[in-house]
């Protein structure tokens, strides 16, 4: 059975439509890109799956259950980090974890380590960049327990070598500890670079119009970015989101 299961899912905001009966599944274990432009209703559809908003017509089922309107249920990352400010940087990196019952600070302080947060646990989310804030809430959702991570454009803050950095990171943490991921971006290579599937939406109303199955072997390096296969995918994509312009 499919980890998620999404059906003919509507949305909209006083009468304009943002999300058009868009379907898409996502399989145990599996990490699935979705690539679209931006206004086209990608964090839309991330709220709409983390509970935070209900949809007009459709639904979502995780594992078979119907998470309509439940918040909890799958581990989120949202697009703004949204950090709580009078809780210490460790103990926003822990809130996920904690709800859960799972608290284990030494993953925690170990993983800021990985993340070049160390030095700054006792510190408070004002004190940081707006790309260590970003990695702080990318932690959390690593921490947090649940079989299925949403993570809404999770490095669109960081610099270049920084972003290539936590994307080899996090397909390391993915390999280690295999979980069903949905990535938002509206970066193709990154989504090529890390993806086994990319979903492509159209502009709002968005729906899926396009599906590429990316199968470079595991682990990847680096260097198959610059293989002609990758720049092969690249142009297809590119091609889909110039045509629905
Ligand atoms: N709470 C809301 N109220 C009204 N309009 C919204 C709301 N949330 C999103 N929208 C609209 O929905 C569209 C898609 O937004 P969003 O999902 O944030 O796009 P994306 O994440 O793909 O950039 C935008 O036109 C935005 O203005
Ligand atoms: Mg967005």
């Amino acid at each position: 059975m499919a980890e998620l299961v999404i059906e003919q899912l509507t949305k909209s905001f006083d009468g304009a439509e943002v999300l058009k009966e868009l379907s898409l599944q996502i399989q145990e274990e599996e990490f699935v890109a979705v690539l679209g432009p931006s206004g086209s209703g990608k964090s839309t559809l991330f709220h709409l799956i983390g509970g935070l908003y209900e949809p007009d017509t459709g639904a979502i089922r995780l594992s078979g259950e119907n998470i309509n309107g439940q918040k909890g249920s799958v581990s989120y990352m949202p697009q703004s980090p949204s950090l709580l400010p009078w809780r210490t940087v460790l103990d926003n990196v822990l809130l996920g974890a904690e709800i859960a019952g799972r608290k284990d600070q030494q993953a925690a302080v170990q993983m800021m380590e990985k993340a070049g947060l160390s030095g700054y646990e006792q510190s408070y989310p004002y004190q940081l960049s707006g790309g260590m804030k970003q990695r702080a809430a990318f932690i959390r959702s690593l921490l947090s327990p649940q079989p299925l991570i949403l993570l809404d454009e999770p490095f669109s803050a960081l610099d270049e070598f920084t972003r290539s950095e936590m994307q080899k990171w996090l397909l390391d943490i993915w390999h280690q500890n295999k979980r069903s991921i949905l990535f938002v971006t509206h970066n193709i290579e990154e989504a090529v670079f890390l993806a086994d599937r990319i979903l492509v939406l159209s502009e709002k109303p968005a729906n899926v119009i396009a599906e590429f199955q990316v199968d470079f072997p595991r682990p990847r390096e680096a260097s198959i970015t610059l293989t002609e296969e990758f720049l092969r995918f690249k142009r297809d994509i590119y091609k889909v989101l110039k045509k629905h312009e």
